[in-house]
């Protein structure tokens, strides 16, 4: 996830895009680059670092001209720093361009491009785009043509920006699964991927659908078809936020915003793993002692994994806290173990002290990291990520589902190299996993009847969450989303361990939320569910089979979904209550109490 923000018209550009990325720095902010022209000349300017330091150290400010792109990173191809920072160009120096996405074809596009002659730069999945429209544009006068034969060879998610001296009053902009949106001005004109970078100029807005790119100049604009060339009509839309609500995209909190983004956020996750994940699976299948080390959330991703590594690849990790890990485990790691340690910052204390461990011990480190060049992926041998972008909300929720979408991925790709399992099961949960992004749409459209569910719960001051077999993660994290920002107490476990003590705590109305998709043991949950209402418990039920509503006093009906890949699924309608029971309570669950975002220290 990274910024765009792009301005032609009367105003000095640089002003009008140094405002632009500063509101969307909460998308990326490992670096920053701005783009102007100026009488047939480019002028650009990039750096790591923060925008504010940016502006001061380069001076922003200071470049000329009266149309121009800017950019705020979140690194996902090469680390953050100078020479990978937005905006890059072709070999000659006249097309500039910034990209907020993933170019998963990237690495063959290079070796083409290279051996054709093309200088590189940067280590980004994004200059090979530059370098594909310079190569289409020696073969036509048409430097539209030239873009749109460039972008049709690419495969993966783009909003681009693209500014080129041969054609000095326009600006391009295009859209494939990365959000961008115009900002209709009088006599100017905007683009970016927000609304809240432009709002302070316009509140005219166009939003780009996907395979759609648009030419703006100061004072028209036209929305083609990237396929076809054609001019697509769009309607405008009248903005009414305010700017604070535009900042979280009109939501109130941005837990709610990232629970929302889920969807894009678990395509970016496929796409950005699609062209790696084979040669990772490749590299640790012949380890037979696996550990999976975390914390909080990211460990419950580990227990998911635990469950896609038995059922998939045979194999049976270890799922170790890393603050247990580290202490108790040190003679048991050799240079025959794997250690994969799964972390959203990068950045924890414990994690990273279990992962130097196992380094020193001469294990195989594999991290599973949302902070590009964050200190895990610095000590680890491999590094996946997942791609969810800048989590802003205390409470881990796109980053959570994009950890089980990696762990899902490369769970399917160790079982193909192993043989373990029939490839035609396989292709089928890739393909499962491929419709999870809509699956999470459907889901999210309850929303409003969590509100309610949680209205009639806000009182309540004991919640168990139950599951079984790869449902027992998914009651875990839903009971750490409740405790964490509602401040209610609540306890999740293994549906067989009911009857072993935590029943004697069920009395009337007491909440239970039984996870229960169809899978190996769901006659088994409905005996859990029974025993529980005997008991006088409230059941809650997530689940895809009508015959579970006859035992639940309220039935959340749920998509049909293989049952591996059914806790990135579940685990939404679990977010929205915990996030709807916060509020209703009067607590901010976007900064819960006693909590930090990462946790650096022991
Ligand atoms: C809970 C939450 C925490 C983190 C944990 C590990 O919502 O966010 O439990 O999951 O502190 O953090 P990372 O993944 O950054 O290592």
């Amino acid at each position: 996830m990274c910024g765009i923000i792009g301005y032609i018209g009367n105003r000095p550009a640089c002003e009008v895009i140094v405002k632009g990325l500063k509101r969307l720095e909460y998308r990326g902010y490992d670096s920053a680059g701005i783009v102007t022209e100026e009488g047939g000349e480019l002028f650009i300017r990039k750096g790591a670092g923060k925008i504010d330091e940016l502006t001061e150290k380069l001076g922003f400010l200071k470049m000329p001209g009266r149309r121009g792109i800017g950019h705020t990173r979140w690194a996902t191809h090469g680390v953050p720093s100078d020479v990978n920072a937005h905006p890059h160009t072709d070999c000659t120096g006249k097309i500039a361009l910034v990209h907020n996405g993933i170019i998963e074809n990237f690495a063959e596009l290079k070796e083409e491009l290279l051996k054709r002659g093309h200088r590189f730069e940067s280590d980004t999945d994004t200059e090979v785009i530059v370098h594909l429209i310079e190569e289409e544009l020696e073969s036509t006068e048409s430097f539209e043509e030239a873009m749109r034969r460039a972008l049709l060879k690419l495969k993966g998610s783009f909003a681009l920006g693209i500014i080129y001296t041969g054609e000095p009053d326009r600006l391009y902009f295009v859209r494939n699964e990365s959000p961008l949106v115009l900002g209709i001005g009088e006599g100017e004109n905007f683009a970016a991927s927000d609304v809240p970078a432009f709002l302070e100029y316009t509140n005219k807005a166009i939003f780009l659908d996907d395979g759609e790119y648009a030419i703006l100049t100061k004072d028209s604009y036209v929305v083609k078809n990237l396929d076809t060339g054609e001019i697509v009509e769009k309607p405008v839309h009248e903005i009414e936020w305010t700017l604070e609500m535009a900042e979280k995209a009109g939501f109130p909190h941005f837990m709610l915003k990232e629970i929302y983004e889920q969807p894009g956020a678990i395509r970016d996750a496929i796409h950005g793993n699609a062209d790696v994940i084979r040669a990772v699976a490749e590299e640790i299948a012949k380890y037979e002692k696996i550990f999976i080390v975390a914390m909080g959330t990211s460990y419950h991703a580990g227990l998911v994994g635990k469950y896609l590594f038995q059922r998939l690849a045979r194999k049976v990790p270890i799922v170790e806290d890393a603050s247990e890990f580290r202490y108790e485990f040190e003679d048991l790691i050799d240079e025959n173990t794997l250690v994969i340690a799964i972390t959203q910052s990068g950045e924890t204390a414990d994690t990273l002290a279990a992962m130097k461990l196992a380094k020193k011990k001469g294990a195989k480190v594999l991290a599973i990291v949302n902070v590009v060049g964050s200190m895990a992926t610095r000590i680890a041998d491999l590094t996946l990520y997942t791609h969810a972008g800048p989590e802003i909300g205390v409470a881990a929720t796109k980053t959570y589902t994009t950890q089980l979408t990696v762990l899902t991925m490369l769970a399917v790709e160790l079982a193909r190299v192993l043989g373990t399992v029939d490839e035609d099961y396989l292709n089928e949960l890739e393909n499962g996993l491929k419709s999870v992004p809509e699956m999470v749409e459907s889901v999210l459209k309850y929303d409003g009847g969590l509100r309610e569910l949680a209205e009639s719960l806000a009182e309540k001051s004991d919640f168990f969450y139950i599951g079984r077999g790869i449902s027992v993660p998914t009651a875990l994290e839903g009971a750490l989303k409740l405790k964490e920002i509602s401040y209610i107490h609540a306890e999740g476990l293994s549906a067989g361990e009911l009857k072993h003590g935590p029943l004697a705590l069920l009395e009337d109305g007491v909440p239970v939320v039984a996870i229960a998709p169809s899978g190996r043991t769901l006659d088994k949950m409905v005996g859990n569910i029974e025993e529980s209402r005997a008991r006088g418990a409230f059941i809650i039920t997530l689940g895809d089979n009508e015959e579970l509503k006859r035992v639940s006093n309220a039935f959340i009906e749920m998509p049909e979904v293989d049952e591996l890949l059914s806790p990135i699924v579940y685990v939404v309608p679990l977010q929205l209550i915990a996030y709807h029971l916060a509020v209703l309570r009067g607590n901010d669950p976007d900064k819960p109490r006693n909590l930090a975002k990462s946790v650096t220290v022991e």
